[in-house]
């Protein structure tokens, strides 16, 4: 990135290719983010001091080079902070609307590839490849494409199902529910009573809309296919999102905006939590979508946001119900699909015989945090 360096009375400005202002790096800021051993531990990055004690910082001299910024502060202390740091922070300031309001106008993720288009859509990858543990090779390809897609499909060989633990391990660890860690899933059992656990076709939606911290990602190694039916089906969520935001604006922000209560009961259980629809960040940015209308817990709303929530909510269930919108997967034995479930409805067609999946959920910070060491940022 060819920036330049500039400095100021307040500090630093960072001027970027493709911005037309430059991000104001104050003298405060230089110190608190002190990249400098005696500032933060160097494998952690934990900070070491308590800069807020220090009261307010007086520079003495700034030395830059090509790689650094250098500030020796009147106390005496030494605080470096590298040119990628203050690039880094820049960019993601420069790039943010900070008067944007977020449940208005949400951003998408800018690597979303929305979809279904049939001109685009994930290769699918062989897990053989992706558990290979002397290359990451395929794991980085799956890892993008999961991603920027919110799904992927794993073609295995080998039927196995301890591989799904090993394929939970490739991408962090298999989070413990309510439904234990690994579970069944066949219409014969009965350890719960949900509709996942039966033959019906079960219409698109998310899982764990009774969790404030809804599963992230979740999992499906298929050890007995349907002879007939039991496809999955995939809806886009951020697809939806967006078409709504660009043709729709009030049922967008409706579903922006009313925290809708999603509930999960059984003998000595009752989770429930609430969200809008559609969450994003305080960067205005879409986050998560959130629709499970199976799940969806009572509540009140006064009369006329009622009307326009009914309204919104309705046309989405109609879009996530748009054949058209859909992919549909089918599995063999020994094949893993995997979802975003912040963002990539999942249903299923109704089945007939017999059909066992093992499913489970990880998180979708593990997601991230393997996307950041796998591509180095
Ligand atoms: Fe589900």
């Amino acid at each position: 990135m060819a920036s330049s360096i500039t400095v100021t009375d307040h500090g630093l400005e960072i001027h970027l290719p493709g911005f037309d202002r430059s991000a104001s790096i104050s003298w405060h800021w230089l110190r608190d983010h002190d990249e400098s051993e005696a500032g933060q531990d160097p494998v952690t990055k934990q900070r070491r001091v308590d800069t807020f004690s220090l009261g307010e910082v007086h520079p003495g001299t700034v030395c830059l080079d090509d790689g650094k910024a250098t500030v020796t502060w009147a106390d005496g202390a030494v605080a470096m902070c590298s040119r990628h740091l203050l690039e880094s922070v820049a960019a993601e300031c420069l790039a943010t609307d900070w008067s944007r309001r977020p449940d208005v106008e949400p951003s998408l993720p800018v690597d979303a590839v929305l979809w279904p288009d049939p001109s685009i859509g994930p290769d699918e990858i062989e897990l053989d490849a992706f558990l290979d543990p002397v290359s990451d090779e395929a794991l980085t390809r799956g890892v993008d494409l999961l991603s920027r897609y919110g799904y992927l499909v794993l073609r295995g060989a080998v039927l196995d199902r301890d591989r799904a633990g090993a394929f939970a391990r490739r991408l962090g660890y298999v989070r413990h529910t309510i439904f234990g860690g690994m579970w069944d899933l066949a219409p014969d059992l009965t350890d719960h009573a949900d509709t996942a656990y039966t033959t019906v076709y079960l219409a698109p939606h998310t899982d764990g809309t009774y969790s404030h911290d809804a599963p992230g990602l979740q999992f499906f190694l298929c050890l007995q296919a349907a002879p007939q039916g039991g496809e999955s089906l995939l809806v886009d969520g951020f697809a939806i999102a967006a078409q709504l935001a660009a043709t729709d604006p009030e049922t967008f922000v409706t579903l922006a905006s009313v925290p809708v209560p999603g509930r999960y009961i059984e003998p000595g259980v009752h989770l429930r939590a609430e969200r809008p629809v559609f969450r994003s960040t305080a960067r205005g940015v879409l986050d998560q979508v959130s629709f499970n209308n199976y799940d969806r817990a009572p509540f009140l709303l006064p009369p006329e946001l009622e009307r326009r929530f009914n309204r919104a909510y309705r046309r989405f269930a109609e879009l996530a119900a748009d054949p058209a919108r859909r992919v549909a997967v089918g599995l063999t034995a020994g094949d893993i699909l995997i979802f975003d479930n912040w963002r990539t409805l999942h249903g299923r067609n109704a089945f007939v015989g017999p059909r066992h999946y093992v499913g489970a959920y990880l998180n979708h910070e593990d997601l991230e945090s393997k996307r950041r060491v796998l591509f180095g940022s």
